[in-house]
């Protein structure tokens, strides 16, 4: 029997973006993009939910200390893309198109290096309240 718990912490920033592919001209982008593709940026404000699973420790009964993961969460992330043109202030899509999906991909390289190795991870990224991305697919 394993027990296993899943702990979530949400927290959000606020970024502008802009999708395109330098690869394709400004018709082709829009055809695929549509106003995301429009060239002054626009924002959102994103939600970020960091799912972590393991089993509570024997001597706290934590999966893992909240605050810890929550400081985390605002060092790695937060600081780095709140109020941030993700497409010109950020190295991390300076060539990467920043989808929803990138931004996850992202979101969890950057934060998986900080979390035990043992506990399994997930990101939930909302760009919209109804349009989320989750990182890894399965877990
Ligand atoms: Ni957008």
């Amino acid at each position: 029997m394993s027990k296993k718990v899943a702990v979530f912490r949400k927290e959000s920033f606020n970024a502008a973006h802009r999708l395109f592919n330098p690869a394709w001209d400004d018709e082709k982008n829009t055809e695929v993009f549509g106003k995301c593709a429009l060239p002054n940026y626009h924002g959102h404000n994103y939600d970020l939910i960091v799912k972590v699973v393991g089993k509570p420790d024997k001597k706290t009964g934590y999966v893992m200390d909240m605050k810890i993961l929550s400081d985390l969460v605002k060092q790695e992330i937060v600081e780095r893309f709140d109020h941030k043109n993700l497409n010109m202030d950020t190295l991390e899509f300076k060539e990467l198109n920043p989808t929803a999906e990138n931004i996850a991909i992202v979101i969890y390289d950057l934060l998986r290096p900080h979390i035990d190795e043992k506990l399994e991870m997930q990101v939930r990224l909302y760009e919209t309240p109804r349009n989320f991305v989750e990182y890894p697919a399965e877990m």
